[in-house]
């Protein structure tokens, strides 16, 4: 912990820079941390640690951000709601309406993990997933953001041969509130022949593109005459994709799509347990979470990576909120962390030092309150 900062702590009135009314904001969010001096700025963020191990992820992210905030000078205040399985027990729905109404009036959003076999059988109204999806659809954030970095210190980790998996650093943009995701009419019937069917429909408007993919961006190219365009399909993409990803920079792609190739990518990284996501709209807060799932089978157990958590905060502090540097603080401090030798099961090789959730978390800890990093 930075001892100049966090010493002699004692309540004080954060300063707040939002265009809110205080009367909406401040009775909503409790103030989480003091610090010597009066801090600049104020982020109210909504934390939803939804199932399994997204709780013990999420106490990492936090603690982070909490550090790095008081290392930059501007502070949190975090509100926790439930959504997702925890959501149901609770409320009986998987995203009950405080959820969405607190996700929409805070800074940014940060989500753990949804799931779990105990809701498995249910309807898919009464699936965590579907509260998952009312959340992005809520929040209106389309564009969602998954990169998948091989880093250095872990690509032995990889699947993939050393000299096929070294030095890919490419980007999924998946479109995300579109698509056969939420396409309509969907069900279940029967034929002509008295025989049981299932239907979804795959259908785009012109802002989310899809069918209307490549004559929307091949349209918008000619105002990017920097940026060098393919297309593909997706077949051949993931085929590609473990052929030779460095060919991939960026990949645009639907819903449907980005969600198979995004898995796809990460295991070249080594493991799923270190990507982060964002996913942002035209306006409004964004949704940051990894792209793994709730690992029901580890859950509670203390064996999670929290480092794609950790991320998706520095990527709520990039693209949420407009602070790089607290950003790269926290990417600066993952690194470091992997350079002092710390991994959890899922990037272990031997001769590295194998720790649970909380001790990763710890050590993240004493790289960000150690690891100088240059102004932006
Ligand atoms: C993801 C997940 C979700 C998705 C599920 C949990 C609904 O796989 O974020 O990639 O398919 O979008
Ligand atoms: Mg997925």
């Amino acid at each position: 912990m930075a001892a100049s900062l966090q010493l002699n702590c004692k309540p004080f009135a954060p300063l707040l820079l939002h265009s809110k009314p205080a009367s909406k904001r401040v009775p909503r969010f409790s103030t989480v941390r003091c610090c010597a001096a009066a801090p600049s700025k104020s982020y109210n963020i909504t934390l939803l640690s939804g199932d399994g191990i997204g709780p013990e992820v999420i106490s990492v992210a936090k603690s982070a951000l909490q550090l790095v905030a008081s290392l930059e000078g501007f502070e949190f205040k975090f509100k926790e709601v439930p959504v997702g399985g925890a959501a149901l027990d609770l409320t009986g729905v998987p995203l009950p309406e405080e959820t969405l109404s607190t996700a929409k009036d805070s800074d940014a959003v940060l989500l753990g993990a949804i799931g779990g076999y105990k809701w498995d059988n249910n309807e898919k109204h009464l699936k965590p997933e579907t509260g998952l999806l009312q959340l992005r659809a809520g929040l209106k954030v389309f564009a969602n953001l998954r990169p998948a970095t091989v880093l250095p210190q872990l690509v032995d980790a990889s699947t993939l041969k050393k000299d096929v998996a070294e030095g890919v650093d490419l980007m999924v943009v998946r479109e995300l509130t579109g698509g056969i995701y939420f396409g309509k009419p969907r069900g279940f019937s029967t034929n002509e022949n008295g025989e049981e069917i299932g239907f979804n429909t795959e259908v785009y408007s012109s802002h989310e593109a899809s069918m209307l993919w490549r004559k929307r961006v091949t349209a918008l190219s000619s105002e990017y005459p920097d940026v060098e365009l393919s297309h593909m399909y997706v077949d051949n993409a993931a085929m590609q994709l473990v052929r030779n990803p460095k060919q991939f920079d960026t990949i645009v792609t639907n819903n449907i799509f980005g969600d198979i190739l995004s898995d796809e990518a990460s295991m070249i990284t080594g493991s799923i347990g270190m990507l982060p996501s964002a996913s942002i709209g035209e306006s409004g807060p964004g949704l940051f979470e990894p792209i793994h799932g709730s690992a029901p089978d580890i859950a509670g157990q203390d064996k999670a990576n929290p480092l794609a958590t950790v991320l998706s905060a520095a990527m709520l502090l990039r693209y949420g909120l407009g602070e790089e540097k607290a950003a790269r603080r926290i990417e600066a401090a993952v690194l470091d962390t992997l350079d002092r030798g710390y991994r959890t099961g899922d990037i272990y090789s031997a001769g590295q030092k194998l720790v649970g959730c909380k001790e990763m978390g710890e050590q993240v800890l004493k790289s960000i309150d150690s690891k100088v990093v240059t102004p932006v």
